[in-house]
């Protein structure tokens, strides 16, 4: 393919902002080549600036559960912005997201709404110290939880496909504070809060990791965490920014049948647009401002064109609920397609899927924790990376990130896609 307009935008790009991208992980640094320009997107496919047509396994790393440019989503923010953009004042829409919010997800009464994922952790944790009285808070190595200092202490995703997994500029005081646990660890955890008697507020945790490539937790670690929580008065944030509105309606909680005491949210709750919010029961969510003395504020919060568009995108979602199950059954079919031509051509691989997230880690031990799946061998998925562009498939130029299945992918689309892996494995050694 040809990517010659896409090359030419880049090197504008890279004058005026760093790196030419607004967010690292769309570089394609950790691939080689230079991150291809989109034009527009419909449905399953991305078309680029110099006219590809490529199947999205991205779909802007999770929000497009039903594809991009889904007719309900878009006309509900094009409505919207005819009564204008911002106001900074309560609008009735807020009420009815955080209604259908509350409703689809379990153990939460009270829900607020920021921009972004990476506010709602930090605003989740926060809110977590302000409550319990504590300051350290246990997070997983690999997990991302968004470029909060607190959270940049091996962090996963981008962070880590950098190399970078524990930024300069996040001071000691704030590193000290965050204590890190390996993922599926239970005795680890609980070594960690022997040791740290009475001083954690929180664990935070993605309840399937998405971040280092998807890892399912596996058999009594959350019911293990949560068991924890309770007995030592800590919370328990469960960061579904991206497996909310995703994995169930009611979200990794609900398929997986274990409680939280927090909730963070993005992504797929804004149905494209810049929203995340964190939720918890009444008595959690009246400490923050201004019931409470925990501050979190923002302009654009609740922001009307976002408020439609996550609207729009739940309504679909709470409708519609057999889209889950058809989502994980499109995942399943994937799974067993890449499998088999992966096993055709006898290239070391570990796929792990969970709903409708699943990654191919070409690792031969099975992936459990971030040591596992930094085993994996990272030439052989760049060859596979390009392998895959060159057919026409997009998936996450990085080793450690999940692909996303979305509702609009036809057996056809999962067919070529299939037929592309099996071509591609056999360039790989
Ligand atoms: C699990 C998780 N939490 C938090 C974030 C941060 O969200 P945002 O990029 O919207 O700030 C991400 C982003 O990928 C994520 O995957």
């Amino acid at each position: 393919m040809i990517y010659q307009r896409s090359s030419a935008l880049f090197a504008a790009a890279q004058k005026v902002i760093p790196g030419g991208v607004n967010s690292p992980v769309r570089a394609f640094k950790a691939v080689g080549g230079d991150p291809i320009f989109v034009k527009e997107a419909k449905g399953a496919y991305l078309y680029d600036e110099d006219g590809n047509r490529l199947i999205d396994y991205i779909n802007s790393w999770g929000p497009m559960i039903l594809g991009h440019a889904h007719p309900p989503v878009v006309d509900a923010v094009v409505e919207k912005t005819k009564k204008g953009t911002s106001f900074g004042m309560p609008t009735e829409i807020e009420t009815q997201i955080a209604e259908l919010a509350v409703s689809m997800v379990p153990n939460i009464d009270k829900i607020r709404f920021v921009n972004s994922g990476t506010e709602a952790c930090m605003s989740a944790v926060r809110l977590a110290r302000g409550y319990t009285g504590k300051d350290k808070i246990i997070k997983f190595a690999g997990c991302y939880h968004g470029h909060s200092d607190s959270f940049l202490i091996q962090a996963g995703s981008g962070a880590v496909t950098f190399g970078s997994p524990n930024s300069p500029g996040v001071t000691k005081g704030t590193a000290q504070d965050t204590l890190l646990a390996r993922y599926n660890d239970l005795d680890q955890v609980e070594e960690i809060i022997e040791s740290n008697k009475n001083e954690i507020a929180c664990i935070i945790i993605e309840p399937v990791a998405g971040n280092m490539g998807c890892i399912p937790p596996i058999k009594g670690f959350l019911q293990g965490l949560r068991a924890l929580c309770d007995t030592h008065g800590i919370l328990l944030i469960f960061d579904e920014v991206m497996t909310g509105f995703r994995l169930a309606k009611g979200g990794a909680q609900e398929l997986l049948g274990v409680d939280a005491d927090i909730v963070t949210f993005g992504k797929v709750i804004g149905g494209g647009l810049p929203v995340g919010a964190f939720a918890a029961r009444e008595e959690i969510m009246n400490h923050l401002a201004p019931l409470g003395p925990v501050y979190q504020a923002g302009t654009l919060s609740g922001n009307p064109l976002a408020m439609a568009a996550g609207l729009a995108m739940l309504n679909e979602l709470n409708n519609t609920p057999e889209i889950f199950k058809s989502l994980a059954e499109k995942t399943e079919y994937l799974h067993e397609g890449i499998e088999k031509a992966l096993l055709h051509h006898n290239v070391t691989h570990t796929i792990n899927r969970v709903g409708s997230m699943i990654s191919v880690h070409f690792a031969k031990d099975e992936v459990v924790d971030f040591d596992t799946a930094a085993n994996g061998n990272n030439d052989t998925f760049k060859k596979f990376f390009h392998g895959m562009l060159d057919h026409g498939i997009y998936i996450a130029p990085s080793a450690f990130e999940t692909w996303f299945i979305t509702d609009a992918l036809t057996y056809e689309d999962l067919d070529e896609t299939i037929a592309a892996v099996n071509t591609v494995s056999s360039t790989l050694f």
